[in-house]
């Protein structure tokens, strides 16, 4: 088979991720943001542009009920005009991890490319130190590594502590899925427990818990609301003062909101280019 089908948003006979159509939104703000982002920094004196995929999947989703095959997010960032210098895969899955990278190799892809098939908060220290080094060593008038992660999880597997550990690297954007529908699923179950569990590690804290009890009562609305500002208002105590969330296209066929995509930096440009990334998607399409 020729490599460039693996790139293509086509069959190419290894395994797709199962995803619905309401979905493909998210690709297509982070194909607009990866495309913004490595075109303005191309010729900055960067160290390194890193891309860091903490749930990279299969490399591809099929998606219904419309049956299109998409690239997913880990070949998006193999496949932006101007390059990544280094990309950092993270797939917990056996299936999924050996689809992703048979679909790396395949596309020639590979020497920019580090895949780890293991937690998400195990892989993350590792990829933090591979940055780290890199940007100790000293070079006049080379900026330190400029970085972009991407969390895109099922539920509330990303602990805050992973957050914390990426923001501490100097250059740092970030763009999450937050799983409301995650939280509202089993806040109410969990609210009440003795031990730490998913959401407090979630949160990293477990300030939420008085948040939820304090809203519960408003409606599910509220208290995806209120949560989702307590995780932004975290985020800023780490210096992410520019901050966005985009709540409107990610609901599924019953209109129940399933995720709200962030996105933090600490700089203007990044707002700039996330703008320019949602508004692009949310022009109304003719056909
Ligand atoms: C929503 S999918 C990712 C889709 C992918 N970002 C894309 O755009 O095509 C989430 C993936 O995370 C993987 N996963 C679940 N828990 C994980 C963990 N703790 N660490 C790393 N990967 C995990 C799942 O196997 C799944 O493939």
């Amino acid at each position: 088979m020729l490599t460039y089908v693996y790139l293509r948003n086509e069959e190419d006979g290894l395994p797709t991720r199962p995803s619905q159509d309401y979905a493909k939104d998210k690709l297509a703000i982070l194909k607009g943001y990866l495309g913004r982002f490595t075109t303005a920094m191309k010729d900055k004196s960067w160290r390194a542009l890193n891309y860091i995929d903490l749930q990279a999947g299969p490399g591809k989703n099929s998606f219904k009920p419309s049956g299109d095959i998409l690239l997913g997010s880990p070949l998006l960032a193999l496949t932006t005009r101007f390059a990544f210098d280094n990309v950092f895969l993270v797939e917990m899955g056996t299936s999924e991890y050996d689809a992703l990278v048979s679909r790396v190799e395949a596309s020639n892809l590979g020497e920019s490319v580090k895949h780890y098939n293991e937690d998400c908060n195990v892989a993350v220290d590792k990829i933090v130190e591979n940055i780290k080094q890199n940007d100790k060593v000293y070079s006049p008038g080379i900026w330190p590594c400029l970085n972009l992660a991407f969390l895109d999880p099922e539920g509330l597997e990303v602990e805050w502590q992973t957050v914390e550990k990426l923001a501490s690297l100097q250059r740092m954007d970030l763009i999450i899925n937050f799983s409301t529908n995650g939280i509202t699923r089993n806040a109410g179950q969990l609210v009440g427990h003795e031990e730490d569990t998913v959401i407090d590690r979630f949160f990293g804290t477990r300030e939420w818990r008085s948040i939820y009890e304090e809203t519960r009562r408003k409606g599910g609305s509220v208290v995806r609301r209120e949560l989702i500002d307590f995780y932004l208002g975290r985020l800023k105590g780490m210096g992410y003062v520019k901050t966005k969330r985009e709540e409107k296209p990610f609901k599924n066929q019953r209109n129940v909101q399933v995720y709200t995509m962030i996105f933090a930096s600490k700089h203007d440009l990044g707002i700039q280019f996330w703008n320019g990334a949602v508004q692009e998607v949310n022009q109304p399409r003719l056909f």
